[in-house]
């Protein structure tokens, strides 16, 4: 059993976190997700989880008065657990910076483009408006400004002519399935060569 201890965060459906998963139980991330937290009830990434017998909570932001008072009780929790690294897959909050700069340099997250192109939401949209031959994904170390921080590895995907949204999601998911995984293995044995500078992946199908 290993002892790198993950807490994973999201809000959905949790594809991110099944790659995750799978990756841990044929031993190619030396870790154990030790929770998994989500902030809307009844997602699928929860079900997930509990197949997978992950210890998981919801931690409702709607019951909270602000911000602060959210990501006051979202650490408590991640404090509980006293995990080594924590994985946002999907978790669509945006974090407070007490909260960032509590757990920054063990915060980490993926972000459906490539950044520095189109932070924020709708990334696909805007590859397809903009023309784009390439689109992808980033992960990154998590600071308090949104999706800036320090790129550990991009995927990158062809854009095809007759690519809708959907299309294109689904092909950024699947290179997401890939650099995730890859990214949390690195940390894991704190590959400082891997680290130091940005990877890049092509997925070309
Ligand atoms: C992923 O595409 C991830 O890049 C994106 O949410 C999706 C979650 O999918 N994250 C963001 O947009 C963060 N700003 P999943 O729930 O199937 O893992």
């Amino acid at each position: 059993m290993s002892h790198f201890r993950i807490v994973v965060l999201l809000s959905g459906k949790g594809s991110n976190l099944q790659a995750i998963i799978d990756q841990v139980s044929v031993g190619d991330i030396k870790a154990e997700i030790i929770a998994v937290i989500s902030n809307r009830p009844d997602v699928m990434g929860l079900q997930r989880a509990e197949k997978a017998g992950i210890p998981n909570h919801v931690l409702e932001h709607t019951h909270f008065a602000s911000r602060e008072a959210f990501d006051q009780s979202l650490a408590q929790i991640i404090d509980s657990y006293e995990p080594d690294l924590i994985v946002l897959a999907g978790f669509m909050r945006i974090l407070s910076d007490v909260f960032v700069e509590k757990f920054q340099g063990k915060l980490i997250n993926i972000h459906p483009s490539l950044l520095p192109k189109y932070k924020g939401l709708h990334t696909h949209k805007q590859a397809l408006e903009n023309r784009d031959n390439e689109h992808g994904a980033t992960v990154h170390f998590v600071i308090p400004e949104l999706d800036t921080g320090k790129n550990i590895i991009q995927g990158i995907v062809p854009v095809k002519a007759d690519d809708t949204e959907e299309s294109l999601a689904k092909r950024v998911h699947k290179v997401e399935h890939i650099i995730y995984p890859k990214a949390i293995q690195w940390i894991i044995e704190a590959d400082t060569k891997q680290l130091s500078k940005p990877s890049t992946f092509y997925l070309d199908k």
